[in-house]
């Protein structure tokens, strides 16, 4: 009887134990409210990124902000960037090739990930909205 007991304990023991190993990494990976809080833009959210394709390293309080060679680990050039948008080229307003910056800008300078992305262009000109569309 007693060993039946103890095997049925040490039985409960593995079962509980199981379940608790198998839950950590949920809670482990802490970013329930990470993730939630840094939700990708929708082109990016639909490929099924994960935080590693993007992020170096597997900790999210270590993450930087991308630079310009990390979107373009990914997106060639910015000439091949801008060759996607160079219709605009005509009257220099390509966002990616304009009159005064050429193929330098900074994509940040524009497109953020986590958080509402802007126009720089903008802060000067007040008719960006007839050159091109909102920055994605
Ligand atoms: C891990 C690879 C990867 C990284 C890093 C990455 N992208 Fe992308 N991005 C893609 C892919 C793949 C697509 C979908 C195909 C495409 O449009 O080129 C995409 C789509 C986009 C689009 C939408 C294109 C459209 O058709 O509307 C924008 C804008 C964009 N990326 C900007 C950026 C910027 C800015 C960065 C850096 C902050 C960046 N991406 C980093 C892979 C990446
Ligand atoms: C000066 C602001 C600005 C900068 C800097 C900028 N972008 Fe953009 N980007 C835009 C705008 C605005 C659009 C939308 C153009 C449109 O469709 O009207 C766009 C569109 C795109 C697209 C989609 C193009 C398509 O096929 O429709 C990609 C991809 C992209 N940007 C990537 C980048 C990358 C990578 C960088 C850095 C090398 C960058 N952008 C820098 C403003 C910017
Ligand atoms: C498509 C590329 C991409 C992916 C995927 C991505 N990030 Fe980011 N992340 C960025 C960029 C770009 C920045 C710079 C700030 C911004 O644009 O919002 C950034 C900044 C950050 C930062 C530092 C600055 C801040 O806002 O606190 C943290 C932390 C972060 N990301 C967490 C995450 C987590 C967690 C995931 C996965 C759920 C993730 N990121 C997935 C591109 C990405
Ligand atoms: C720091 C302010 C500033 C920023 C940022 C800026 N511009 Fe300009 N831009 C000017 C000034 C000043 C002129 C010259 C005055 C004029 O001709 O209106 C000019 C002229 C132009 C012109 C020719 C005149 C016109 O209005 O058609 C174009 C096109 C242009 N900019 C496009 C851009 C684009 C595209 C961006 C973003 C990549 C940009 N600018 C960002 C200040 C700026």
């Amino acid at each position: 009887m007693r060993p039946l007991f103890l095997t049925l304990m040490a039985l409960a023991g593995l079962w509980f134990g199981g379940g608790a190993l198998a839950e950590p990494p949920v809670t482990a990976m802490t970013p329930v409210s990470t993730a939630a809080s840094h939700s990708l833009k929708p082109h990016h959210g639909k490929l099924g990124f994960t935080c590693e394709n993007c992020h170096q390293g597997k900790d999210p309080k270590q993450y930087q902000r991308l630079k310009t060679e990390d979107c373009l680990a990914c997106h060639g050039s910015a000439q091949k960037v801008a060759n996607r948008t160079r219709f605009m080229d005509a009257n220099h307003t390509n966002p990616h090739n304009s009159l005064h910056d050429k193929l330098d800008l900074d994509c940040y300078e524009c497109h953020a990930e986590h958080k509402p992305s802007q126009n720089l262009c903008q802060t000067c000109h007040d008719n960006t909205r007839d050159w091109f569309g909102p920055t994605p």
